[in-house]
């Protein structure tokens, strides 16, 4: 059911509650964030409840044309949600997030945040956005834990990061990454790009995928941005580097450290991310990296 205010909300014990945060445009990854969510929260005739938000954030967008352009479907995602085994989809307006005159705190970003060479090195300010808005929905719907897609690696670590450093007693639960049949991962930004740009893209997962066999971590970058160059795509930046404090790694590494690679690339003018873990041998599922 969509409610769009937080008092349209049943009051629940909220135990029970499990928060899927998105900004709409849902697809198959983000109802297999919704499918675990109902497997934590447990069914609705026990009181389980999944709550489903979507709300595109200005905050964490650097660009106001891609906020603009950012896909919307309210309707298409309230179906999509509830046929995922959604309770309530909670669409807030701006005001509500973001009460007038009121301030919603930043507070110290964690360190994995502003690792160089990564997300905020490209787009600065983004995870200030991300947690103000992780924090206020954590407020406004008090969960007892929250599905955060694997897709996002740098957003899960910076929010795990600032779940325990501040203590908010909300537990931060991964899902892996859904992918298509070319590897591509699943992304509401996905639907703006050409069947060229499509099977462009794909290049992306291929290289991921071939890093995953590689014996170093330079081996492993080096297989990304090969795959990268052979279709043209421009890469911001593609990084092997530790899965939770996300630092660059040394070259000869113990097995027992997970190492990450993470892309972020242009296509038809659409940014794209996408990262998985490396270096972990040949043979293994490529999309299930769910810890
Ligand atoms: O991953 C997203 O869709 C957004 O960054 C989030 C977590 C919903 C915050 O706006």
């Amino acid at each position: 059911m969509l409610v769009r205010t937080i008092h349209d909300l049943r009051p629940a014990p909220h135990t029970r509650r499990v928060l899927v945060p998105t900004m709409g445009a849902l697809h198959v990854g983000h109802q297999r964030l919704i499918e675990r969510a109902r497997e934590l929260a447990g069914s609705a005739d026990s009181g389980g409840e999944v709550v489903v938000s979507v709300f595109v954030n200005p905050s964490q967008f650097n660009e106001p044309s891609d906020f603009e352009r950012y896909p919307r479907d309210l309707d298409r995602d309230v179906a999509m949600a509830m046929a995922a085994g959604a309770s309530w989809v909670y669409a807030p307006a701006v005001d509500e997030v973001y009460p007038p005159g009121g301030r919603v705190e930043v507070g110290e970003l964690p360190l994995v945040a502003t690792q160089p060479g990564l997300e905020d090195s490209f787009r600065p300010g983004h995870f200030a956005g991300v947690v103000r808005v992780v924090r206020r929905l954590f407020e406004l719907v008090e969960p007892a834990s929250a599905c955060f897609g694997e897709k996002d690696w740098q957003q899960l670590a910076v929010v795990r990061a600032m779940s325990e450093a501040e203590g908010l007693g909300v537990r931060i639960e991964p899902v892996a990454t859904v992918r298509e049949a070319s590897g591509l991962a699943m992304s509401s930004r996905n639907r703006l790009l050409s069947a060229a740009g499509l099977a462009q893209a794909s290049a992306i997962g291929r290289g991921l995928r071939s890093a995953r066999g590689a014996a170093t971590p330079g081996e492993a970058q080096q297989a990304m941005v090969e795959a990268l160059a052979e279709v043209e795509i421009e890469a911001e930046y593609a990084a092997v580097r530790d899965a939770w404090t996300l630092m660059p790694v040394e070259e000869h590494r113990g097995p027992t450290a997970p190492v990450r690679g993470l892309v972020a690339a242009w296509v038809e003018g659409v940014r794209l991310i996408d990262n998985a873990e490396v270096c972990v041998g040949e043979g293994l599922p490529f999309h299930s990296n769910a810890e």
